[in-house]
């Protein structure tokens, strides 16, 4: 397995098409905020997705539709001013570019606009071709988002593996081919089988960034706060969990409760 490693200063959007050339993979996580933002950025981590999960994450929604513009355009903009060398991705909300490719450019001209991101990252395949190629026209980069797609989750009705049947992998590998043809700098596939999505990465040129979708593709994302162990709910089988914050948080907020319910905090150096 290749480690090779270029240093670059600043991520673009040629920088990730580079590093598949150079079979370097590409790592991605997601922020919300100017706080994280900041940790992600100095870690090294190429891609920061504003993704559309802050739904979730951040308001406590069930799913990501209910996410507007708006809120986006706010957790963006946090996240923009802590970046010092990462790619900002952002996610066009469910109800910002489905109901025609104008509406589509609009929202991502706001996004460009108001919150400094550099590219947006939008779910779905032929349907949304035309949406994709308007928003690529005002020279706004697009990443693609094919397998399991949230937005799309009453359609679905499950959170379940997609494209294991033969149609489905069929329909995704054309999608995949028709997102890199329209010009989309790369795709996130999310929770597809192994073999599949490690094929389409084989076929394609632009990077595919995988999240339950095995080792075989381009680069990984994970939700921060699920990487972290900060969210305890959410257990797929592809999370992998590097800290549990959950607990140590716990713990923490647990003995701030005792140290000022026994006057322990503040002591005589921490006040004036
Ligand atoms: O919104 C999000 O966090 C995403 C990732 C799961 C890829 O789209």
């Amino acid at each position: 397995m290749s480690t090779a490693k270029k240093d670059y200063k600043r991520i673009t959007v040629k920088s990730l098409v580079e590093m598949k050339a150079n079979g370097e993979k590409i790592s991605m996580l997601t922020a919300y905020d100017y706080t994280m933002a900041k940790i992600v950025d100095g870690a090294g981590i190429d891609v920061i997705l504003v993704g559309d999960s802050a739904s979730n994450v951040m308001a406590g929604h069930e799913t990501t539709l209910p996410i507007t513009l708006d809120q986006m355009i706010y957790h963006a903009s946090s996240v923009i001013r802590a970046i010092d060398r990462a790619l900002v991705v952002v996610d066009l909300p469910f109800g910002s570019y489905q109901s025609d490719p104008k509406e589509a450019l609009r929202s991502a001209i706001r996004i460009m606009k108001e919150s400094g991101g550099h590219a947006v990252k939008l779910e779905g395949g032929k349907e949304v071709k035309e949406s994709i190629k308007r928003i690529l026209n005002a020279g706004v980069p697009v990443m693609g988002h094919l397998g399991l797609t949230p937005q799309s989750i009453y359609k679905f009705g499950t959170y379940t593996v997609r494209a294991k049947e033969e149609a489905e992998a069929k329909k995704l590998k054309e999608d995949a081919l028709m997102l890199q043809k329209t010009g989309c700098f790369a795709i996130v596939l999310e929770k597809v089988p192994a073999k599949l999505a490690k094929e389409v990465a084989e076929s394609l040129t632009i990077p595919i960034i995988g999240i339950g979708a095995g080792n075989g593709v381009d680069g990984q994302v994970l939700v921060t706060h699920d990487m972290l162990g900060m969210t305890h709910e959410f257990n797929p089988r592809f999370l992998r969990r590097y800290l549990d914050l959950y607990k140590e948080m716990t713990q923490a907020f647990e003995q701030y409760v005792t140290d000022v319910k026994s006057v322990d905090f503040p002591n005589e150096n921490e006040q004036y």
